[in-house]
């Protein structure tokens, strides 16, 4: 039992990663195209609202996937042992780029949501505990505490994969209850980052173990 659920939360987090690897880039060329054809998108598309702030949202975006890259590479044992000076260099890079992602979606959040009060709520919440946790796996690294520097590491990652689970929430919320992509979006934030919670904290309480 315990075997299945492991390979399931890593094939899990794998196809949630590869969601949003493609989910990210479209939509990095989405929005370079309403900076160049704005008429070809509807004034209610994420692409629409984001006209006036496409700065912000490469500054979140980019790094969002590089992040994403990194970290999948961070968190295989084969490199990790083999490649250690790259290992250590790779991740202060990782921790810049989680500090520069959790930061813009905040302010993304605050200052631009797409969706509703929910939204913006949850997204500070998660933010401001993401960022701690960049800071813990930094801080515990430094002092060579790996064990709690590796569980760190993984809670950050894993719940801002919750940015993929989203996206399916979102599709059922909109299919199944009719809910208009605005109204879908603070709502699926809430459930994935929870589902995501949880789930990590299994992983690492019960799973991770040997
Ligand atoms: C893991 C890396 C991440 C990637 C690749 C990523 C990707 C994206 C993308 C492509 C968008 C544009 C809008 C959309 O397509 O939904 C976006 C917007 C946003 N992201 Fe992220 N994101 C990441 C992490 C996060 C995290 C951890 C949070 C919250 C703590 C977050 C919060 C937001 C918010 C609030 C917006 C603005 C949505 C709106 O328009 O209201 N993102 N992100």
């Amino acid at each position: 039992m315990k075997i299945f659920l492991k390979y399931t939360f890593i094939a899990f987090g794998t196809i949630a990663v590869l969601i949003l690897l493609w989910a990210s880039t479209l939509k990095l060329y989405n929005l370079h195209s309403v900076s160049v054809e704005a008429e070809l998108f509807n004034t209610n598309s994420i692409e629409y609202h984001y006209i006036n702030h496409l700065l912000l949202g490469y500054l979140h975006i980019i790094p969002g996937i590089l992040f994403l890259v990194l970290g999948a590479y961070q968190f295989i044992p084969f490199f990790r042992d083999k490649y250690l000076k790259l290992h250590r260099f790779t991740g202060k890079v990782f921790i810049l780029l989680a500090a520069i992602i959790f930061i813009t979606a905040i302010v993304l959040a605050v200052f631009v949501p797409f969706g509703d009060m929910l939204e913006t709520i949850v997204t500070i919440i998660f933010g401001t505990y993401l960022l701690y946790g960049t800071y813990k796996a930094y801080i515990y690294a430094k002092a060579k505490k790996i064990n709690l520097h590796q569980k760190w590491v993984t809670r950050v990652y894993f719940i801002a994969i919750a940015v993929s689970t989203i996206r399916g929430i979102i599709a059922l919320f909109m299919n199944f209850a009719d809910y208009t992509l605005k109204e879908a979006f603070g709502i699926s934030f809430f459930l994935a980052f929870i589902l995501h919670l949880i789930g990590v904290e299994i992983w690492i309480r019960f799973l991770a173990k040997k």
